[in-house]
């Protein structure tokens, strides 16, 4: 076991260049999936969570191999071929690992996937993604925790989501490209990361429209043919680095950035005092403290909305602000599991439901703690940044699953962070 042993007070300062995108990446491995011939990505994050999904699609016949770092080649067997059903003891350490769900009817005509695992985040059910596919025909069944589908042809159909879940409106979009005649989903999600399966898949031969609204049209196709793609940069990797400069007191250039995915935080920033600057070329972004963070408020949304994924690393923010912050978790219902720990370092949080009730300016001491999740970990890790004298962060599989080397970077940014064997100190 390891942990990150963190000590405080160190100004974040210089570059850092963020990965390709965990949440854009998974999607495009499982289409790979339907891919005939080879498909490329590049930009690919050496992530915990891309080494399990390729578990997944190794599985399922699906032979890989790294051209280069972040060069990942894919090739899936023919349409009709292959192994139809995904391992249990992979598909429950990671709930992306549904994602290929849609693609294997799409493209074998039966899929049996076990209910899915992953951060415990709230009860996150599936139901949306089976009744879309169940509306484009397939005949969906839950027995002894899995899922099996089939379907001799899926056949375009009208979609209205209750809510437009992310991982939902990739699975259907998945499937409906190799369905019979038109699909429409509405209230689709429109996050970046749709965006880019969206665009990968057209480069592959589908046809899409309206991908980043809320309706998303599809012409189902014949089949999918190879292609090279790079994968969109990480907006949460990159908005954990901008927080990590703002909690601090430093100034920090984030590159590889697509600029609108990052409004949200920025705009928080900002609100919060920080200088928030955009390269000329428009690819870097560069926050830098100025004086006394001021506190704000924070709602989670569907994009464009504040992310999700970064409301535990504004939690850590909010204790270094002067002022009370409220946050609002309106997407997922169980997601302030890193109050407690952040509690142990010093912070005044008070979380009731679905609201967290941050005091700050509160001082932050070293303390042992454990990330309970992926980004509850980030926010851990943030907070020992800013405390004095030594934090070690346990559980770092938590970060592992979707923060690419986060330790080296950080000691690139001139933080004092040791990755530590725990049986060694
Ligand atoms: C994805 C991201 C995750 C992010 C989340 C929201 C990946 C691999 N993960 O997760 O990092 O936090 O989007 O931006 O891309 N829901 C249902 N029924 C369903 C599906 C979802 O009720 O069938 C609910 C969930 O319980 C949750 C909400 O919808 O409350 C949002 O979930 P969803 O957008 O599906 O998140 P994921 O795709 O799992």
């Amino acid at each position: 076991m390891e942990k990150l042993v963190i000590t405080g007070g160190h100004p974040l300062a210089g570059r850092v260049r963020v990965a390709g995108a965990k949440n854009a990446v998974l999607p495009l491995m499982a289409a790979a999936l339907m891919v005939e011939g080879e498909t490329v990505l590049e930009d690919v994050p050496a992530l915990e969570d891309v080494s399990t999904m390729l578990q997944v699609l190794a599985h399922l016949g699906t032979e890989t191999h790294y051209g280069a770092p972040g060069r990942l080649h894919l090739t899936s067997p023919a349409k009709g071929e292959g192994e139809v059903a995904a391992p249990y003891d992979v598909v429950r350490r990671m709930r992306a690992s549904f994602l290929v769900l849609g693609p294997l009817l799409a493209c074998r005509g039966r899929a049996e996937v076990p209910l899915p695992g992953g951060c415990a985040i709230g009860g996150r059910p599936v139901d949306l993604h089976l009744k879309g596919l169940a509306a484009l025909g397939a005949e969906v069944s839950l027995t002894q925790g899995m899922i099996r589908a089939r379907a001799k042809r899926l056949t375009g159909a009208h979609i209205y989501l209750d809510f437009p879940s992310v991982g939902a409106t990739e699975n259907i979009l998945m499937a409906a490209s190799l369905a019979h005649g038109e699909t429409v989903i509405e209230n689709a999600a429109s996050e970046p990361e749709v965006v880019d399966l969206a665009n990968f898949l057209c480069a592959a031969g589908a046809r899409i429209r309206g991908a980043g609204t809320g309706v998303i049209r599809v012409n189902g196709v014949s089949g999918l043919r190879g292609l090279r793609h790079t994968v969109i940069p990480d907006r949460i990797e990159a908005g954990t680095f901008m927080a990590a400069a703002a909690i601090t007191g430093g100034s920090v250039t984030v590159e590889n950035i697509v600029y609108e995915h990052l409004k949200p935080v920025a705009a928080k920033l900002t609100e919060m005092g920080c200088a928030v600057e955009l390269s000329d070329a428009g690819d870097a972004i560069r926050v830098t403290a100025t004086g006394t963070l001021k506190a704000t408020d924070v709602k989670t949304l569907p994009y464009p909305g504040f992310p999700t994924d970064m409301q535990s690393p504004f939690l850590a923010l909010l204790t270094q602000a002067r002022g009370t912050g409220v946050v609002t978790e309106t997407v997922f219902e169980n997601r302030f599991l890193a109050v407690p720990e952040l509690k142990r370092l010093g912070a005044n949080i008070r979380a009731e439901g679905r609201t967290a009730v941050v005091e700050g300016r509160t001082p932050l001491a070293g303390a042992e703690v454990t990330a309970p999740d992926l980004r509850g970990g980030a926010a851990l890790v943030l907070a020992g940044l800013a405390a004095e004298g030594e934090t070690s962060v346990t559980r770092l599989e938590h970060l592992d699953r979707g923060y690419e080397r986060l330790a080296e970077k950080l000691v690139g940014l001139g933080a004092q962070v040791k990755r530590v064997n725990v049986t060694n100190v």
